[in-house]
């Protein structure tokens, strides 16, 4: 697709060797029979600017950014998109013309991922962290009718939505503890429910959910962000109840084939095939304990 030209891409962070983007990368590379590889480097918080520069001046096509170095990256860049500002953070570098650009895919990946849409829905979502802050701008700009915030850290959570309120007016967001009654008040009428806290996933508090399942109603679309466990407490319970629900798979998918995007500069079509291939990829994966 991209000639003969050797494409190498990288993903940096630490640590690095239970990402899934080298492999899912790899499938995308093959997959558009793209000319290149894809590697994960384990980088010391002292080594990354030099490290970014060198994987620059060999003319690698591009780098993913993953925890804990999303924002300091954003430091040595020469320019950021406007969702790598509105979010705070960089998952994407591209070198162009000897400068390096940020981006952060989160935002479109995530909505890509979403199968239904927003526009004049209450939305319950909880957690007030990184990846809560990139979902509630995609929620702002899909225009909901509102956001209903639950975080163990109250004010967390109101300096994320004051912030979102003063760029996004028009979009109603409030803030509550995490507790049974404000949560059965708030979910009574509310048709999306998102979980975006670490609660159940994989070695963290894998068997708690934050929502008691009883405040499950047959009208709620239930999103979790997670993908290890692919089926998170919370999946599990949307599941059993037979709801309409998406764990964190297919927002992982997306950001990295927009990462791809904007690597290659090509409108790549996201065909069905893709994703299901990825899919495919990534369970088989998860469930060989990645
Ligand atoms: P990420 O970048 O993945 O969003 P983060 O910024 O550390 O990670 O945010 C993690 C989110 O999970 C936060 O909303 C956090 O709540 P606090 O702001 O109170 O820390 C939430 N979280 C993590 N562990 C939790 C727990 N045991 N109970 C409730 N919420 C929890």
């Amino acid at each position: 697709m991209t000639g003969n030209h050797f494409h190498k891409f990288y993903l940096i962070g630490n640590p690095v060797e239970h990402s899934l983007s080298p492999v899912m990368h790899q499938l995308f590379l093959s997959y558009y029979k793209i000319n290149g590889d894809y590697n994960a480097l384990l980088v010391q918080p002292d080594e990354i600017e030099n490290v970014i520069y060198k994987l620059g001046a060999e003319g690698a096509g591009g780098i993913n950014v993953t925890v804990p170095y999303k924002e300091t990256v954003m430091h040595f860049m020469d320019e950021l998109s406007e969702e790598a500002q509105l979010i705070g953070c960089v998952n994407t570098i591209k070198f162009e013309n000897g400068s390096l650009k940020g981006f952060n895919t989160d935002l479109m990946g995530f909505q890509r991922s979403l199968p239904v849409s927003v526009e004049h829905q209450k939305i319950v979502m909880l957690g007030a962290g990184g990846v809560a802050r990139a979902i509630l701008i995609a929620f702002a700009r899909g225009n909901c009718s509102s956001v209903s915030i639950f975080n163990r850290t109250i004010s967390r959570a109101e300096s994320l939505a004051n912030e979102i309120k003063t760029r996004y007016p028009e979009t109603k967001i409030t803030v509550h503890p995490l507790d049974e009654t404000h949560l059965t008040v708030e979910l009574a009428n509310a048709s999306i429910l998102i979980n975006t806290t670490s609660v159940g996933m994989k070695s963290v508090e894998e068997n708690r959910m934050l929502v008691p399942s009883p405040l499950l109603h047959q009208n709620l679309f239930v999103y979790d962000v997670i993908y290890n466990p692919q089926e998170p407490p919370l999946i599990k319970q949307a599941k059993a109840l037979g709801l309409k629900y998406v764990n964190g798979l297919d927002m992982l998918i997306y950001q990295g084939l927009e990462s791809l995007k904007i690597w290659l500069d090509q409108d790549l079509p996201f065909e069905d095939s893709l994703i299901h291939k990825s899919r495919d990829v990534l369970t088989t994966k998860l469930q060989n304990g990645h």
